[in-house]
């Protein structure tokens, strides 16, 4: 068939995406980059927020008229991922035309059910929601990625969340927290690697609770993992995200100290600053544990980097609560952030909680705290001006002779006399701008 994939949300559903790619492939199936092409809609759906929501069900809308349009017999709409784990039956009431609906732990199985749908057109919708996800990357492991890959790259190390913040619908949908085995892990990464792939970004929903096992059936933390991966030749860098304050310890500290392949940038969710909050959310850290492993990593590691996620106008969350936040932000100086407005998610506790907080005073709030954020990664990015950072070239540049990259510190850095380098070439690149959310700068190597 000819497949179209879109995928919501996370990194870890960009991954999924690639590997059900990777899957159909394998099987002589051919990739649409246009839905009006295929025959086969795949949309990898997020349920974090409400309007991630929102955007599914318009793109459904637009599914259905070209299935009702297609001449062809087979024409096959299947919804993915976090929504169709959390509301099967709801997704099938409002869109009975829906042929599968596939868990992101059953993903693995989309093509085995493709034939069975092709010749009964009468079968009922396929839902399938097991949550088994040793199932989905063994299947993953047969399926040596076939696809082509960028020079920079997720790696999923594991799936699932333990950790029930309240406001979270994560354990809802990916289910309990499962690591792979380092053995998988370092095969997928040298198999990326071998495809060209420079730099690697480890995932998972709480990679520093990362326990998969070795070779000698011992559980794995996540610092001695990133020490198996930086041996391996070819790999020019490595990240990790998303870390829960709680988890991090001092070898992590001190591999962002030893490892030279470890990048010193850290994606640290820290979602309050107001210690009510945060034990109403469960996060199970204050906000003097969060001060205490920032100073830690950047005693370790001076010149590390942090962002973060914030979540405003959470239950109860009053203005005394808010100032906290906006207080902690100014203590820890983000290099970038993201901040969303609470939204209330079906069957997390937050969302029966009392005190629920009205829509103007979240967007007062996010207004204040955003431009806050804006402020110091625009400090973060000037102050790089008249100074040399490193850069992985990984995309072309909006003019030619540009091509665009990533800095150590995760800054999108445009290099302006590019004409000689390549796409995968790390290189020295002098500041000279700094623009809102992006450097601008030129090689001296070419
Ligand atoms: N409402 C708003 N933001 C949320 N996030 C997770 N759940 C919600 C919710 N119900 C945010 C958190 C998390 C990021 C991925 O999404 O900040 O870190
Ligand atoms: Fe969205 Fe969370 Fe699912 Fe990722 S894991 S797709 S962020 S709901």
């Amino acid at each position: 068939m000819r497949f179209y994939i879109k995928s919501y949300g996370c990194q870890m559903n960009v991954y999924d995406s690639q590997r059900m790619e990777d899957i159909l492939t394998s099987l002589g199936h051919k990739k649409e980059d246009n839905a009006e092409n295929a025959n086969l809609l795949i949309f990898n759906t997020c349920s974090i927020r409400e309007k991630a929501d929102d955007k599914l069900f318009s793109d459904l809308g637009r599914a259905k008229i070209l299935k009702d349009k297609s001449p062809e017999d087979d024409f096959i709409i299947v919804v993915a991922g976090c929504v169709a784990q959390s509301r099967p039956q709801d997704l099938l009431a409002r869109h009975p035309y829906i042929d599968m609906i596939l868990g992101p732990q059953d993903i693995q199985n989309i093509s085995d059910r493709l034939g069975d749908l092709i010749k009964n057109k009468d079968l009922d919708t396929l839902v399938l929601t097991e949550l088994k996800a040793s199932d989905k990357f063994e299947r993953f492991n047969e399926t040596d990625p076939l696809t082509e890959r960028n020079v920079s790259e997720f790696l999923t190390i594991q799936e699932g969340c333990d950790n029930f913040c309240t406001y979270c619908v994560v354990p809802h949908t990916r289910g309990r927290e499962f690591s792979r085995s380092v053995k998988e892990i370092v095969s997928e990464a040298k198999s990326l690697v071998s495809r060209g792939v420079k730099e690697i970004t480890l995932l998972g929903q709480n990679v520093n609770s990362y326990n998969g096992l070795d070779d000698s059936g011992e559980n794995c933390r996540l610092s001695r993992l990133l020490w198996e991966l930086s041996s391996i030749d070819g790999l020019k860098r490595l990240r990790y995200t998303t870390s829960n304050p709680k988890d991090v310890d001092e070898d992590i500290a001190k591999a962002h100290r030893d490892i030279n392949i470890l990048m010193p940038f850290l994606h640290l969710p820290v979602q309050s600053g107001s210690d009510e909050i945060l034990k109403k959310m469960n996060r199970k850290y204050s906000r003097e544990r969060y001060f205490e492993v920032i100073d830690m990593l950047r005693s370790y590691r001076p010149d590390m980097a942090f962002s973060s996620d914030f979540i405003v106008g959470f239950p109860g969350e009053t203005d005394k609560d808010f100032e906290d936040t906006l207080d902690l932000v100014k203590k820890v100086k983000f290099s970038q952030a993201y901040s969303f407005k609470y939204s209330p998610r079906p069957n997390t506790p937050a969302a029966k909680m009392k005190n629920q907080i009205s829509e103007d005073i979240k967007t007062a709030r996010l207004q204040r705290l955003q431009n806050l954020l804006n402020q110091q990664q625009s400090d973060f990015n000037s102050s790089f001006v008249g100074r040399q950072v490193e850069v992985l070239l990984t995309k072309e540049g909006r003019h030619s002779g540009q091509l665009v990259g990533k800095s150590e510190y995760f800054q999108a850095v445009t290099v302006n006399n590019a004409d000689n380098l390549d796409i995968g070439d790390i290189v020295k690149v002098s500041i000279t701008n700094a623009v809102s959310h992006s450097l601008i700068g030129e090689t001296h190597e070419c």
